[in-house]
């Protein structure tokens, strides 16, 4: 079997793969560092033919002796799951698989350590900590009677939440009919049904590099291919935008047009002209996610590029959960009302519709807007500024670009340790998501990304323990 560069994984890339594997799981180290590789290469996140990082490297990475990773390596081999390969290092056993020009997608999101343990911190997930920012929203019998048919199955969505969604892009510039939105099971289920309508298997998907970790996975989870378009310091590079289209015949673009996860960015509205422009020439499809649109800190946000476009086919998606809460799982997607019929089948047959009790919630939160948006939109900013101020205190060695909105930090080590300061976190009681798990391409590993939307005094205590794990590392 010949061995090419693009079989070798590095160790930062093998670390996002098995994710937080030494935390929770029972028995010895080995083993459980066994059954996280094991299990990277039976679901394919880690391909067959992949090289496996050197042990002495991996060993420093993974912050264990050299003898736990040969033990694992060992029983693996064993197993008949890996191969020694004279010469060109420990392979997983299996051709290596064919497909179109992209990079291999690394998992995102499943990767990213958020768990509700007693005493572990959470500042991995980009979400409101709690569902405090909700108004009040009576959900009695009357009121779910009143709400829509009474069997309570609404592929569509509740009109009442429909037309307050409508209401809501039209007021942002993208003006918007009932019979044009749909409502999903949070964003995330739209940018499922957005990829099932416009994308097939073997067309790369033009992706922001960095990105949502979310949408790693689902375009891993397809088997798509993706082609990273490098985030620009003032938003979207539209000039390289042009060129990757071209030079790999790019049909679909995922897009965030508004804040940006996880660099807290945003573009200026000559760059959504641009971008919408460009969009038209090449006729270029986009799914434009709107998430974090409403929580730009000056409340400034320019109007999306499904406004803008004159015949390219934009597919924007938006949520209540980062205005509200997470936990309703409601969002909604905009297309045009010849698209919703295909939509609404496609979605019907996955889930028949979303909850009606959250739907009235997440009505109550938009008949809400102004104020929800405004408490939400301050308090951010407060904790975006106090957040920045422990990190200069607490670790001033890191660089952190100011974000314009929305719930996180990017945070710059100077460093490529990013995985091995999310691990050594772990340990500290504390957990951050990884530069690697929001890069289409294992970039970044020089980065973390912090969510700051907790309680403030949560949040010193997380970056305290922060600052703890980076000494603990060694230089
Ligand atoms: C940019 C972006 N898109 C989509 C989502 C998914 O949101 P939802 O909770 O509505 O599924 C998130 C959540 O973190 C996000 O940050």
């Amino acid at each position: 079997m010949n061995t090419s560069a693009k079989d070798r994984v590095g160790t930062n890339a093998l670390l996002t793969m098995i994710g937080d594997w030494s935390a929770g799981g029972a028995g010895p180290l080995h083993r459980r560092l066994a059954d996280a590789i094991r299990q990277a290469a039976e679901t394919g996140v880690l391909p067959p033919g992949s090289i496996l990082p050197a042990e002495r490297g991996l060993a420093r990475a993974l912050i264990v002796s050299r003898s736990t990773v040969t033990a694992a390596l060992n029983d693996l081999k064993a197993e008949g799951v890996l191969e020694a390969r004279q010469g060109s290092g420990t392979r997983v056993v299996g051709p290596p698989p064919e497909g179109p020009p992209g990079a291999t997608v690394l998992p995102g999101i499943l990767s990213v350590p958020s768990r509700n343990e007693p005493g572990v911190i959470d500042l991995a997930a980009s979400t409101p900590a709690d569902a405090r920012a909700l108004p009040t929203v009576d959900v009695d019998l009357d009121s779910l009677l009143r709400a829509g048919p009474r069997h309570g199955y609404t592929p569509e969505g509740l009109p009442a939440l429909r037309d307050a969604v409508a209401e809501r892009l039209t007021l942002g510039g993208l003006p918007t009919g009932l019979d044009e939105v749909l409502i999903t099971n949070g964003a995330q289920h739209g940018l499922a049904l957005a990829f099932t309508t416009l994308s097939s298997a073997d067309d790369p998907i033009l992706v922001d590099e960095p990105t949502y970790p979310g949408m790693i996975d689902l375009l891993a989870s397809r088997g798509l291919k993706a082609i990273g378009l490098p985030r620009r310091a003032g938003g979207i590079d539209v000039a390289a935008l042009r060129s990757l289209v071209v030079e790999h015949r790019i049909r679909v673009a995922y897009l965030q047009t508004s804040v940006h996860n996880p660099t807290g960015m945003v573009a200026d509205d000559w760059e959504f002209r641009a971008l919408a422009k460009a969009c038209d020439d090449l006729d270029l499809a986009v799914i434009e996610d709107m998430v974090l649109a409403d929580l730009r800190y000056d409340g400034s946000e320019p109007a999306p590029i499904a406004a803008r476009v004159r015949r390219a086919n934009v597919l924007a998606i938006g949520s209540i959960s980062k205005l509200g809460w997470g936990g309703l799982r409601i969002g909604w997607m905009r297309a045009s009302s010849a698209s919703m019929e295909r939509l609404v089948r496609t979605r019907l047959t996955d889930d028949l519709g979303s909850s009606i009790p959250s739907q009235v919630i997440a009505a109550g939160v938009l008949a809400n807007f102004d104020r929800v948006a405004a408490v939400r939109r301050s308090t951010l900013k407060e904790r975006a500024d106090l957040a920045q101020k422990t990190i200069a205190n607490e670790i001033p060695e890191w660089s952190v670009h100011p974000p314009a909105g929305g719930l996180s930090l990017w945070v710059q080590l100077h460093r490529p340790v990013g995985e091995q300061l999310a691990q050594a976190a772990t340990r500290e009681g504390v957990s951050v998501a990884t530069g690697v798990s929001a890069s289409v391409d294992g970039g970044y590993a020089d980065h973390i990304r912090l969510c700051f939307d907790r309680p403030e005094a949560q949040l010193i205590e997380g970056l305290r323990r922060l600052g703890v794990a980076w000494r603990s590392l060694k230089p």
